[in-house]
């Protein structure tokens, strides 16, 4: 399996990741988001389906961070992801106006509860939360105030309800502050608590680069939860570059005891953010690195890989690799497919849809996007395939390819005029020689500038 141990290695990766788009074997689900940079990964389970919380960084931001909303992505599968679009964004708070960071979400009686990590007027970042009774939102503040504003520190809130109901919420850069939540879980009972960074609980720092006064590994993005009985708190540690270490419990607020590094300093970022969940007898550990095409500082990108903890509930060392996660089953066809659902795209762009969910858009001649393992069925599998498209210009062509971006092409529609970017017609090609298991390519074809945008799509047979 291909993995990176260095910067030098993540140049090497970003050549491969390159390669890749023109091969036709290997599938690069690492990064799993190219149609915009993210990171800060918050998986959640949900409904049977694994939400990522995210946030997200605009492009072009050359010397810092430029983020102004957070995003929101689904999977069941664990390689094709359906963009969900934004469901909170920095306006949504009275009280922020940069610094859009780390987010997570939990659920409780019915509402879901966002807690993120945003920039007050006064310089200082605060965690505020945000309520939908959906978990796609939009969010909104309940409070109209951050909820935990000390002095400073206030990023990367981690939130768990343990088996007695009581929430905690971590915080923290480079102080480690927790609060016991309330029922509401929109305010929180008693002080403020510190965490003691001592070296029992938090290692040794060996990286002295930055912030030389501070003892132990402990840098920021706590995650924590509970498993099988153990507390785990997961962290960015080493700053920097980061690299994942963990300490583990028997109560929710310690005493901790250090259990050393998860993964390593790789993947070019000076900061990294870990979320982990189980997912279908799996578990899985999301990250970001610099692993999209421009990718930077400033322009990260969410990986993803599967790992099995040890007999005794320890984490194995994991590595970044440009493989990820293998496939759970495959996708049908033979249903509405948001079209911005993919493992794998090249150019393509997502904008809400005025029917509602998002479309891809922004399309030109060459662009191409790649939903994986697609399940055409026996025999003479798909005969028909019917798209919800809109162009105002031209249009162009989409051509339906399996197996690689040259490979045998099934059908093309032919996407006229409708009149506007977002004048939707439901049109229909048919398809020949799909049928079995096979990575099914968009290749988007047309005269240079923007041809057409996608709602949908759907095979029949
Ligand atoms: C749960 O998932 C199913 C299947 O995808 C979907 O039909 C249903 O609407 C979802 N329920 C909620 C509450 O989101
Ligand atoms: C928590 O730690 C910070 C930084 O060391 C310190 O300024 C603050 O007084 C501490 N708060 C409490 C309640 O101990
Ligand atoms: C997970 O494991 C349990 C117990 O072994 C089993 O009953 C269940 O079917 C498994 N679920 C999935 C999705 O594999
Ligand atoms: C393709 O399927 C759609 C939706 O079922 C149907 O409306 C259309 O007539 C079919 N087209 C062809 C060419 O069979």
């Amino acid at each position: 399996m291909p993995r990176f141990s260095s910067l030098r290695d993540f140049s090497l990766l970003c050549l491969g990741l390159a390669l890749l788009h023109t091969r036709s074997f290997v599938m690069a689900v690492n990064p799993i988001i190219q149609t915009r940079f993210t990171a800060d990964p918050a998986p959640m389970v949900w409904n049977d389906t694994v939400y990522i919380f995210c946030d997200h960084d605009q492009p072009g931001a050359a010397t810092g961070f430029n983020m102004i909303d957070w995003r929101l992505y689904s999977t069941t599968d664990m390689v094709n992801y359906v963009d969900l679009g934004s469901p909170l964004a920095l306006t949504a708070f009275s009280w922020a106006s940069y610094n859009a960071w780390a987010p997570q979400t939990i659920e409780r009686n019915g509402k879901f509860y966002m807690y993120v990590a945003a920039g007050q007027s006064n310089g200082n970042m605060a965690v505020g939360v945000a309520v939908s009774d959906t978990i796609e939102g939009p969010y909104t503040d309940p409070i109209g105030k951050p909820l935990v504003a000390t002095s400073t520190g206030n990023i990367d809130p981690t939130v768990f309800i343990d088996d007695d109901g009581q929430a905690y919420l971590y915080t923290g850069n480079p102080v480690l502050y927790y609060v016991k939540l309330n029922e509401d879980m929109i305010s929180y009972s008693g002080v403020v608590q510190n965490v003691s960074l001592t070296t029992q609980g938090f290692g040794a720092r060996p990286n002295f680069l930055y912030n030389a006064e501070k003892p132990t590994t402990f840098e920021e993005g706590p995650w924590f939860y509970k498993r099988n009985g153990l507390y785990y708190l997961m962290y960015a540690a080493d700053c920097c570059p980061e690299d994942i270490r963990y300490s583990t419990s028997n109560g929710p607020t310690g005493p901790w005891q250090y259990q050393g590094l998860i993964m390593g300093e790789q993947g070019g970022c000076l900061g990294n953010h870990a979320g982990v969940i189980d997912y279908k007898n799996k578990s899985y550990f999301f990250y970001h690195n610099q692993g999209n095409s421009g990718g930077g500082q400033y322009d990260r990108s969410v990986c993803v890989e599967q790992f099995e903890y040890l007999s005794n509930g320890l984490f194995p060392t994991i590595e970044m690799t440009y493989t990820g996660a293998p496939q759970i089953g495959t996708l049908n066809p033979y249903q509405r497919v948001e079209a911005e659902t993919m493992a794998d795209s090249f150019g393509v762009q997502t904008q809400p849809c005025s029917l509602g969910t998002q479309n891809i858009d922004a399309l030109e001649d060459g662009y191409w996007l790649m939903v994986q393992g697609v399940n055409f069925g026996r025999g003479s599998g798909a005969r028909n395939w019917t798209a919800s498209v809109a162009s105002n210009t031209n249009g162009g062509t989409i051509e339906l390819r399996i197996g690689s971006l040259t490979g045998t092409l099934i059908g093309s529609l032919t996407v006229p005029s409708t009149g506007g970017w977002q004048n939707w017609q439901t049109l229909s090609t048919s398809v020949s020689g799909a049928t079995g298991v096979q990575n099914l390519y968009l290749v988007f074809r047309g005269e240079p500038g923007f041809l057409f945008n996608v709602d949908w799509w759907s095979f029949s047979k």
